[in-house]
């Protein structure tokens, strides 16, 4: 598929495109992050087994994924989660989400996470089929989220 995958921890230099990816994918509202705040949380040290990938097309980055240790604020509970899955519009539909994820799952896997966690507006379908698992809804803010979790002790 002509890709790779690359850390935000080898690659440090890459946290401000993921970090503007973010900030206009999922925090495009006034008051919210910014990429200069956004940039120092992805360098901030690692808070358990975190880490950011970032996809590249040939040597263009186009796409990221993240694992984190908290993602959504009303369930504090669980923990670690897949987040911030992005790709560029240009190179959607040619499997790069599909492959950030497995990235993302055989880091948790390798670091002996036995669940991981996601949520998700629009996405469900995209994760289902890669294995994740609905367990309900859940709530971020004002929107109403798909819950999903993926064992990692079977794969
Ligand atoms: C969702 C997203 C990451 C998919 O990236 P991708 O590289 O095209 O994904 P893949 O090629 O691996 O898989 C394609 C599948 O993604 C899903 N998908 C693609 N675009 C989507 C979109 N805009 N919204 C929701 N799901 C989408 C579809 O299920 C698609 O399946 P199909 O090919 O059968 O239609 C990409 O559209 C994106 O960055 N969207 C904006 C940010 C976002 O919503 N991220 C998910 C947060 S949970």
């Amino acid at each position: 598929m002509g890709h790779r995958i690359l850390t935000v921890s080898e690659r440090p230099d890459l946290a401000p495109i993921v970090a503007r990816w973010r900030v206009e994918a999922f925090f495009d509202y006034p008051g919210g992050w910014t990429v200069e705040t956004m940039t120092a949380a992805i360098l901030a040290p690692p808070d358990g087994p975190e880490e950011t990938f970032v996809l590249f097309d040939q040597d263009r980055p186009v796409g990221t994924a993240g694992l984190v240790r908290e993602d959504l604020e009303t369930r504090p509970d669980l923990t670690p989660w897949l987040a911030a899955v992005f790709v560029e519009p240009a190179c959607r539909g040619r499997g790069y989400a599909s492959a950030l994820v497995r990235q993302v799952e055989a880091f948790a896997r390798a670091a002996s996470v036995p669940v991981l966690w996601l949520y998700t507006r629009a996405a469900e379908p995209l994760y289902a089929r890669l294995g994740w698992q609905r367990v309900g809804l859940g709530r971020d803010g004002d929107h109403e989220v798909v819950l999903m979790r993926r064992d990692l002790t079977g794969i």
